[in-house]
Formats: C-alpha cells, sequence, structure tokens
C-alpha cells in the first residue's frame, strides 16, 4: 500500500468541543482507491474527523489535503467530498429522482445528462427504476443505497461514509457490506467508513484505523490489527480475547489459540454449538475462565463437566499499569 497514491492527508488535526471531548492531533493518510474504516466506540471522535473532512465545523487546528490541495479553509460545498449519514439521507418530500437531481441542477448539468447519470447511478447500487418512488415508499436499506447514488452523482473524489449501515438489520446490514465493497472496486471510490462495529470493520476494510479517546491507537490492514494488536485496548476490541492477570502483565490469547484436551488442570463449565465452531469455557484452577473456539469436527466431543488440559498456541503481553 505505501507505494500508493495518497488521496487524502491529514496533518495535526485537532477539534475539541466545550467539555474537551474531540479529538487531539490526528494524523492520517488514506490513499487513493482504498475503503479505510475508522473504527471505535461511540463517544470516541469518529463523527468528529468525518465532518472535519467535510467541512462540516470548524477544526482547531491542523491541515488536511484532498488530491493535493488543502481544504481546511474551503466552505463544504466547495470541498470534493460526499458523505452520507446513518438515517434520514433523503428529502422526504422529493422522489428519489429530485433528491439526486437536486446536486446535479446546482451545477448547472444538462436535464439529459442528468437523466443519463441518475439511470446510470441506480443500476450501479441495483436500484434502476425507482425514480419516481418517494423515500416512505423504500426500505431502510434501500433508502441508503439511493443516498449513495446521490453522493456518487456528484462524482466525489472521497466518499464520507457515517456509519450508514448501523440502522439496517443484520442480514441487510451484510448485504449492503457486499454491495459497497462491490462498487468501490467497480468505481475506483475511495472511502472514509465510520463503524463501531468491529466485526464489519474487518470484513469491509483495506485498512482500519482503531480510535479510543480522540486518538488513533492502530492504523493497519484488518489481519495485522487482529493478529497484532498495538495495545491492550485494540486487543480487548477487536474480535474475542481473553485476557489473563500475571503479576505486572496481562496476557491476551485468542479464543482460538486456545487448545484443549481431555485430561487435568480445568474443568469444562459450558459447550456452546455455533454452526462451524463451538465455543467451549473452561475454569482453571486459579477460578479464571477461558474462553475456546474449537472448529467444528475438529475434536474431541466436551460436556460440562469434564476434566481437560489445556494450552496456548500464541499469546501476546501487556503491561499493566498500576
Ligand atoms: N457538537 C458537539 N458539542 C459538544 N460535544 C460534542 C459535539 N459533538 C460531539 N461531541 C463530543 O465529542 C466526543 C466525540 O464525539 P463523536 O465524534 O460524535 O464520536 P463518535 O462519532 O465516535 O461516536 C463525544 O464525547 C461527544 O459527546
Ligand atoms: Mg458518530
Amino acid at each position: 500500500m505505501s507505494d500508493q497514491k495518497i488521496k487524502l492527508h491529514i496533518e495535526s488535526l485537532t477539534k475539541k468541543y466545550s467539555q474537551k471531548e474531540g479529538v487531539e492531533n490526528i494524523q492520517l493518510d488514506v490513499y487513493d482507491q482504498e475503503l479505510l474504516t475508522l473504527l471505535g466506540p461511540s463517544g470516541c471522535g469518529k463523527t468528529t474527523i468525518l465532518r472535519s473532512i467535510g467541512g462540516f465545523h470548524k477544526i482547531d487546528s491542523g491541515m488536511m489535503t484532498l488530491d493535493g490541495t488543502p481544504i481546511q479553509n474551503l466552505p463544504p460545498e466547495k470541498r470534493p467530498t460526499g458523505m452520507v449519514f446513518q438515517s434520514y439521507n433523503l428529502w422526504p418530500h422529493m422522489t428519489v429522482y429530485e433528491n439526486m437531481a437536486f446536486g446535479l441542477k446546482l451545477r448547472k448539468t444538462p436535464k439529459k445528462e442528468i437523466d443519463r447519470l441518475i439511470k446510470k447511478m441506480l443500476e450501479m447500487v441495483k436500484m434502476s427504476g425507482v425514480e419516481k418512488k418517494y423515500p416512505s415508499q423504500l426500505s431502510g436499506g434501500q433508502q441508503q443505497r439511493v443516498a449513495i447514488a446521490r453522493a456518487l452523482v456528484l462524482k466525489p473524489s472521497l466518499l464520507l461514509l457515517d456509519e450508514p449501515f448501523s440502522a439496517l438489520d443484520a442480514k441487510i446490514r451484510q448485504q449492503m457490506r457486499e454491495e459497497l465493497k462491490r462498487i468501490q472496486q467497480e468505481a475506483g471510490l475511495t472511502i472514509i467508513f465510520v463503524t463501531h462495529d468491529q466485526e464489519e470493520a474487518l470484513a469491509i476494510s483495506d485498512r482500519i484505523a482503531v480510535m479510543n479517546q480522540g486518538c488513533i491507537e492502530q492504523l493497519d490492514t484488518p489481519d495485522v490489527v487482529y493478529d497484532h494488536p498495538a495495545s491492550r485496548f485494540v486487543a480487548g476490541f477487536i474480535g474475542e480475547m481473553n485476557f489473563i492477570r500475571e503479576e505486572d502483565k496481562e496476557i491476551a490469547i485468542r479464543p482460538e489459540d486456545v487448545l484443549i484436551e481431555h485430561g487435568s488442570g480445568a474443568i469444562v463449565q459450558q459447550v456452546m454449538p455455533l454452526g462451524h465452531y463451538t465455543q467451549v469455557l473452561i475454569e482453571n484452577d486459579r477460578q479464571e475462565t477461558i474462553k475456546a473456539y474449537i472448529p467444528k469436527g475438529g475434536s474431541a466431543d466436551f460436556q460440562p463437566g469434564d476434566l481437560v488440559t489445556y494450552k496456548f498456541n500464541r499469546v501476546q503481553e501487556f503491561a499493566v499499569k498500576n
């Protein structure tokens, strides 16, 4: 990735609200045609970064370039960015066509061209033929497709998506992920995607910036963030993790790295089949509960009450601050 062209460059971005929450000293490069996710718990500053890029509030300090041009002093309508929010994106009193044509009309695009672009974009998001419908006649997922199409019809250089699927049902959310990935690849889009859902981030991203309390704690590919979390916070936030305290440190073990066999030293508390794997909770002689994942058809059957031995395939250590 590092040999790729930088699309968006953010340097020392700080934006604080009255109570001193916000984000501080954010450094971030987004590559051309990359899907980069800002991931973190609610309130960690994801939307603050997105609004700073889109120009929807004044930043305290820092600088941003998009395609090499400084943007931090431009009003939002002059920035080559498009934004889609969690919900309420479409104007309810306008048809899909009117919603999508609005920005193009402001740009004095000829009617014929508007029609052509709208048709093309609706095709891309698999919503052909809904031009005359009102938002209330569409499902939530369909509305979000149209909202994405409406942003894309203006050909933004950078697409900003703020938890666009969080209000949708799990099944639709998963479909939308796959669709977004396809659209991104088809159209060669650069996207900053915001979510608090680590599974969604792992599934969709080229790179993930994991945020905590206004800072980026780690920025890397999903594999690296999962396999080599840079901090205790990242280790706990992404995926499932066992933490075991050992004097001045904590060791972290993924459930798939816990190997158990019939033997002694621990007792099986609970066995839960979860489709392609089984979750087994064991308790060791220090009364610590450890979660293990066993692949389906992988090894011996376990029942609650069984005595087992366990070992860890791979561990990570984190210092404990006292
Ligand atoms: N307009 C605002 N005024 C005051 N505080 C705000 C405002 N917007 C966000 N905050 C605070 O800033 C922090 C970061 O918010 P936000 O960027 O919305 O987080 P996220 O999108 O990750 O949930 C939170 O503590 C939030 O309460
Ligand atoms: Mg937010």
